[in-house]
């Protein structure tokens, strides 16, 4: 199987290694992550993505009293780059996490269902979607989706006989 995963690089050497654009990017998922509305979980997740011409899309994480009605911080960056920007290819997207309850050591890695939608506009896109997990110590980053979610579920699947 192919190397996945770029070593966890500590943010201090990230600053040589990453371009303005990325900079920006992981910037602002911290901006979106502070503005995230996670009171139920106290876990704020913040997402930021980089699609074609330079435009950004950001998202947080939402919840709601009634809880499965909540979504994450990655969709709600994706539904609405999407939404806004159909014909513009997602670039790179960068996710990070901020919570005065729980333990932040390692960067947080997306849950099965984002890692679906990214997948299908990484399909669709027929380019590469390059993912960014941070801390305010490591960043890691994952060259594709597909890396992401190796069996996944796709449209073909859904083709009549
Ligand atoms: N969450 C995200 O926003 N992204 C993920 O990839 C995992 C979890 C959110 C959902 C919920 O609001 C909180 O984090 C705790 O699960």
């Amino acid at each position: 199987m192919k190397e996945v995963l770029i070593k966890y690089i500590e943010k201090d050497r990230a600053e040589n290694i990453l371009t303005d654009l990325e900079k920006n990017l992981f910037s602002k998922a911290s901006d979106a992550c502070n503005k995230a509305y996670a009171p139920y979980s106290n876990f704020n997740v913040g997402s930021s993505i980089l699609l074609e011409n330079d435009i950004f899309v950001s998202g947080s994480n939402q919840e709601n009293a009634s809880f499965p009605c909540g979504i994450c911080a990655e969709r709600t960056a994706l539904f609405s780059a999407k939404s806004n920007y159909p014909k513009l290819k997602i670039l790179k997207i960068a996710i990070t996490t901020k919570s005065k309850e729980f333990k932040n050591i390692e960067p947080v890695a997306p849950c099965g269902l984002c890692r679906q939608v990214l997948l299908e506009y990484e399909i669709k896109q027929k380019s590469t979607i390059e993912i960014y997990l941070f801390n305010t110590k490591k960043f890691l980053k994952i060259s594709s989706a597909k890396d992401l979610l190796p069996f996944y579920f796709s449209e073909e699947r859904l083709m009549r006989k």
